[in-house]
């Protein structure tokens, strides 16, 4: 099976600007992309930070562009994100019964499970309470022995990076009691912190990807700058018998090399 990991494009308003670039000029390229490449993908699935504000051009600029795009796309939210105005623009997304956007995708060879940490519209950080807690842990329960990948906006552990670590997931320790209870669990997918990292934290393997409009430098005293411009990428993630593997394309990062 394949599929594609997108996270953080950080949409405003078609036309409007977003640290010197069109955001949905970008998402567009990176749709377009996948499509050029990857129409063969099963899903593909947007780890959260849609929007940059909460914008209801932006949703509706997302609603649009998804009835066109042929592949199946779970939208997830992050912080940048706000609950109610993403559901007014796509009330058919799946919500658990506490009316959190996270939801169960299942195949015969694996479960994926695509959390909600968003806390609400006014903080950074992710949380993980009580009702999300028992969520998990039923579909950790009913999942049994198969294959299960998580994918969430926030990690909840730490990445080395002070401005990121402050904002990661509220109640990392519960989180990870709860996630050791799955019998099967593979890899978690994340987004937030704007760079590709690979973690591997509780036994488990981890990966995160640039945004698609603008990234968080590891050294910020180096760039001067809270954003830098580093190539957004999306993944492409192949899982065959015992194996998975992930690419990271940086799809607007492309020339030929003349002469090659
Ligand atoms: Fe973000």
């Amino acid at each position: 099976m394949k599929f594609i990991h997108i996270t953080d494009p950080h949409l405003v308003a078609p036309g409007e600007l977003l640290w010197g670039n069109h955001t949905t000029d970008r998402m567009e390229h990176c749709l377009n992309d996948i499509v050029g490449g990857h129409s063969d993908a099963a899903f593909c699935v947007l780890t959260g930070d849609i929007t940059d504000n909460g914008s209801e051009a932006a949703y509706e600029w997302m609603a649009d562009r998804l009835q066109s795009f042929p592949i199946r796309t779970f939208l997830m939210l992050g912080n940048h994100d706000d609950r109610l105005v993403f559901l007014r623009h796509f009330p058919g997304t799946a919500t658990d019964n506490n009316g959190f956007v996270q939801q169960v995708f299942r195949t015969d060879s694996a479960i994926f499970l695509f959390l909600d940490t968003l806390k609400n519209s006014d903080v950074s950080e992710g949380q993980y309470c009580d009702e999300r807690h028992d969520w998990l842990r039923r579909q950790l329960s009913e999942a049994g022995d198969m294959p299960v990948y998580i994918f969430m906006h926030h990690p909840p552990f730490d990445v080395g990076m002070a401005n990121m670590d402050r904002i990661k997931l509220e109640e990392p320790e519960l989180f990870a009691e709860t996630i050791l209870t799955g019998e099967n669990v593979q890899h978690i997918f994340f987004g937030h912190i704007h760079r590709a990292a690979f973690v591997k934290w509780q036994g488990i393997s981890c990966s995160s990807l640039p945004g698609i409009n603008h990234q968080v430098p590891l050294i910020r005293e180096r760039v001067g700058s809270v954003y830098s411009r580093e190539p957004a990428m999306y993944g492409i993630v192949r899982i065959e018998d015992e194996q998975m593997t992930i690419h990271h394309d940086a799809f607007l990062d492309r020339a030929p090399i003349p002469g090659t």
